[in-house]
């Protein structure tokens, strides 16, 4: 179908900078083909400050990520305390697409805090969700405070992990629809943390094409090519019942957030026929209906029977992550594929960024028990690096991240 620019312009234009429109004309395709939930408006902005969880989380998924953690340097709790509240000062700018600092035009010599490449890009959507690790809180004394549920993850079936890449004392999860806008704010975040002596960067990891979906958007695919997030939670009820915590005090309604890479073995799917395929996961590939059905949000039914067993596969990835199959149990999946180029061997080096929000991290380790136990996906998959920090809810207008542990 041919895009009618009346339309385009009525959706798009109006609220744009001249600066901003031809970025957007190159990236926004989704009036056309696609629906308008793929739509992407470059001038979008959303707020840092609360009331309410941070955002990032129930946000609708933007196209990037840039997704960052740090180890601290510094075991003082007034380091962490002013760390926290100028990230989140300078989270509170660049959320609207306003650079942390500006040149002073009177002094040309001096340096700037802002680095300047997301100048003139608008806000594109960017969110920052910042994230404190198990240790932290012993490290800084501020174990007190500590959210209930907050652990590393046990070890679980299909553990392959490099340790180099997993933990830290601090994540920052940074998705915006440009993904020069989200690089530019985890560098001027890394760059704080590093000038201030507490923080030191770990490891990051840069994805593209979310490969989750949220309210209202097309379900996207991950790079083994099947859509991803056709069950995912999409409703306040379910937000209310699996995402946000009831911890006591100050982290009341924030959410435990899990990251897992797991490296895709593309190769060797590549050669795997489609039925194959369409069995790991319990689904066909094209419409992305369960194996039971002919559309893609057909209620999966996992007691049909075929001539060899259950037409959904007792081992198929939905069938044992599918909350009919624990307890009612769901989880919030906001992931994105990532490449790393090639590897050592010459393959593709590519997976899945895996992010998922839910109110303790025990329900993230009940399903991967399971998943990584059984799986038919483990014979295209590894585990490489793990993650687990608390999110704390957004702080109100004029306070910050976690302002409530500093007394
Ligand atoms: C590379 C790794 C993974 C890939 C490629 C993958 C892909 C998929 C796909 C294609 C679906 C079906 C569409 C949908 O409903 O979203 C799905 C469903 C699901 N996945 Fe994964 N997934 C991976 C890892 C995981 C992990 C580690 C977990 C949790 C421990 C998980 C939990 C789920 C859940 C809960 C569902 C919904 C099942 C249902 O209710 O039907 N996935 N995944």
């Amino acid at each position: 179908m041919t895009p009618d620019p009346k339309r385009r312009s009525l959706l798009f234009g109006a609220a744009l900078s001249p600066l901003a429109t031809p970025m957007l004309m190159g990236a926004a395709t989704a009036d056309t083909e696609a629906g308008p939930s793929n739509a992407i408006d470059l001038s979008h902005a959303y707020p840092f400050y609360g009331p309410g969880p941070q955002a990032g989380i129930a946000t609708a998924p933007q196209r990037h990520v840039v997704y960052m953690t740090f180890d601290l340097t510094s075991e003082n709790p007034r380091d962490l305390q002013v760390l926290l509240a100028r990230w989140s000062a300078s989270i509170a700018q660049i959320m609207k697409g306003e650079p942390i600092s500006k040149v002073d035009p009177d002094r040309p010599d001096a340096g700037a805090l802002d680095t300047g490449e997301a100048l003139d890009l608008g806000p594109a959507s960017l969110t920052v969700t910042v994230g404190l690790g198990p240790d932290l809180f012993e490290k800084t004394g501020l174990q007190a405070h500590r959210p209930a549920g907050l652990r590393p993850l046990k070890h679980l079936p299909g553990d392959a992990l490099t340790p180099e890449i997993s933990g830290g004392d601090l994540s920052l999860q940074a998705c915006a629809d440009d993904p020069q806008v989200a690089y530019h704010a985890i560098r001027v975040l890394a760059r704080l943390a590093k000038s201030t002596g507490t923080a030191s960067t770990r490891y990051a990891v840069m994805g593209f094409g979310r490969a989750s979906a949220g309210k209202g958007q097309a379900t996207p695919r991950n790079l083994l090519g099947f859509r991803d997030g056709t069950r995912n939670i999409t409703s306040d009820a379910d937000r209310e019942a699996f995402v946000w915590t009831d911890e006591p005090g100050w982290g009341k309604g924030g959410s435990y957030q899990v990251m897992r890479k797991i490296s895709m073995f593309i190769e060797s799917w590549d050669t795997d026929q489609i039925d194959d395929q369409n069995a790991v996961f319990g689904r066909f590939k094209v419409s992305g209906a369960p194996l039971t059905g002919t559309q893609e949000f057909d209620t999966p039914d996992f007691t049909a029977q075929g001539p060899h067993g259950p037409v959904i596969p007792a081992n198929s990835h939905i069938s044992l992550a599918a909350h009919e199959h624990n307890d009612g149990l769901k989880i919030l999946r906001r992931s994105y594929n990532y490449t790393d180029g090639i590897n050592a061997l010459g393959m593709l080096d590519a997976g899945l960024l895996f992010l998922s929000y839910q109110n303790t991290p025990e329900a993230f380790e009940r399903l991967q028990t399971r998943l990584g136990a059984a799986d038919r996906l483990n014979d295209y998959i590894s585990h490489v690096a793990s993650g687990v920090f608390y999110i704390p809810p957004a702080p109100a207008e004029g306070s910050y991240i976690g302002a409530q542990m500093f007394g």
